[in-house]
């Protein structure tokens, strides 16, 4: 026995030594992450979206030739968080979103342990097939629906030179509805496959004279320059799909109505003419679901942000029904550092909905909760937004940090407000949410201590 504990110390020991003599980095080496086996999976789930031809990202990454020369690039930005971009807080509030496309900590130490190893190929035989993306020319949910949209609207054509600083196109154009209509699917798009390497961001806001958004500004006290009219109707965001309301739930579009378009197109090394298209499909005539969604601007007004400080404000918005929150999206500019949303209920508790940390006025991200945590508020509630510019050297994107700011609409002017998509329903049907949610919550929390 004795001896044979002896032995084992020693040849303990000698591997320690042997390993310590260089034989270390042999066997790290045999079980690095390869690209074939580990980080092509990656690649393809989290980054192709964007980083393959014909996208708007400026390289492709949909094979080794083409992901080799940008190891080190790469390892610093995913290290960094800066890639993909995705800027909410993992440390606070709700986590599970229907279109998180971040990293997780096992992801990112598999490109980081890959590229250190020297970015090792691998066996070509682990290379996962490529992935088969949607045909550009082709409307996502022409197979669901049976056909193309029932509406198309254009914006204007726009020319991006070869060389440009970045460009806002933020004309409008008339829904030309002329009775109440009730939306049920939304996707929006560049109309050619040259304009996706220019629109890097596109946004339809819709305006029209709305009962419910003009009580709903007139609670919100909002000077941030924008028009607290009716909200966001859709944005174009690379790898998303468009937006299928929930079953019996819609966006009403009425007569009068117009898109305001906000899109920013970036160079690309070459001319190229663009529009983009918004496609609408509607519930038939005479079928008028029962939920409606409403996207409202909660904003902080009075932005006054002194030289070489860092500034918070604040907005308040009343929930005047029940409803569901689906969606957050914080709008800022260059100043722009962190927004957080968070809802006090009419019990005084305050509950941290979302926190962007990390703001980057280049991606406006739309953080979309998954069904079974999107928050339901009860009539009454408040939601607090809470915006933080900062307006000193600190801040990289800070184009003069000796200049006072103020709100305004261009990108050296602030603007602090959030689009968040709320679906109201009656009193009784929200009770019934909530008791869905309590079941379903209790079920899980059960299972989970069953299993431990
Ligand atoms: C939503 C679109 C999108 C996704 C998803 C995305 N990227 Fe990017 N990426 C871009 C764009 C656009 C740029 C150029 C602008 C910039 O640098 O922010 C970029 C830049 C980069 C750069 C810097 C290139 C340079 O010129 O130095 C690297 C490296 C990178 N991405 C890696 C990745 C990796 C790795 C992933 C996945 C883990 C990923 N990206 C996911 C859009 C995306």
């Amino acid at each position: 026995m004795a001896a044979r504990g002896f032995s084992a110390r020693i040849s303990m020991a000698l591997a320690a030594m042997v390993m310590g003599a260089g034989a270390a980095s042999a066997a790290d080496a045999a079980k690095a992450p390869t690209f074939t086996k580990d980080v092509a999976p990656i690649l393809q789930a989290k980054c192709e979206a964007c980083h393959r031809a014909d996208s708007m990202a400026p390289m492709s990454l949909t094979n080794y030739q083409e992901a080799r020369p940008w190891a080190k690039s790469i390892k610093a930005r995913v290290a960094a968080r800066q890639m993909p971009p995705w800027h909410i807080d993992k440390n606070v509030g709700i986590q599970e979103f229907k279109n998180d496309r971040s990293l997780s900590d096992d992801q990112i130490d598999t490109i980081v342990r890959w590229v250190d190893a020297g970015a090792p190929m691998g066996d070509p035989k682990d290379m996962p097939p490529p992935i088969q993306w949607p045909d550009a020319s082709v409307w996502n949910f022409a197979k669901l629906f049976g056909g193309p949209p029932d509406l198309i609207v254009k914006s204007p054509s726009f020319t991006m030179p070869a060389h440009a600083q970045d460009a806002w196109d933020k004309r409008s154009t008339p829904s030309g509805v002329t009775e109440p209509r009730w939306v049920r699917a939304i996707e929006i798009r560049p109309a050619t496959i040259k304009g996706r390497k220019v629109v890097h961001h596109a946004l339809a806001r819709l305006s029209q004279d709305d009962p419910i958004d003009n009580a709903a500004a007139a609670n919100n006290d909002d000077d941030s320059g924008v028009n607290a009219g009716p909200g966001l109707f859709m944005e174009w965001a690379v790898g998303k799909q468009g937006e299928i309301m929930r079953p019996d739930t819609g966006k009403l579009l009425l007569p009068g109505s117009e898109f305001v378009w906000d899109i920013h197109y970036s160079q690309a090394g070459e001319e190229i003419t663009n529009n983009v298209e918004l496609g609408i499909y509607f519930y038939p005539k005479g079928q008028e679901p029962k939920y409606r969604q409403v996207l409202h601007l909660m904003g902080t007004g009075g932005i006054d942000i002194p030289p070489n400080t860092i500034k918070g404000t604040q907005g308040f918005f009343v929930m005047k029904q029940p409803g569901r929150v689906e969606s957050f999206q914080p709008h800022m500019h260059l100043r722009g550092k962190a927004m957080m949303m968070e809802a006090i209920l009419p019990t005084g508790r305050t509950e941290m909905l979302s926190h962007v940390d990390n703001f980057n006025f280049n991606w406006h991200n739309s953080y979309y909760y998954a069904d079974d945590v999107a928050p339901l508020l009860p009539k009454g509630t408040v939601l607090r937004i809470t915006a933080w510019h900062d307006n000193t050297v600190a801040n990289k994107s800070n184009p003069d940090p000796n200049q006072w700011v103020g709100s305004g609409d261009r990108t050296v002017d602030e603007m602090a407000h959030a689009w968040v998509n709320v679906t109201y329903m009656p009193e009784e049907d929200f009770k019934a949410e909530v008791e869905k949610r309590k079941a379903a919550t209790a079920k899980t929390t059960d299972l989970q201590q069953r299993q431990h």
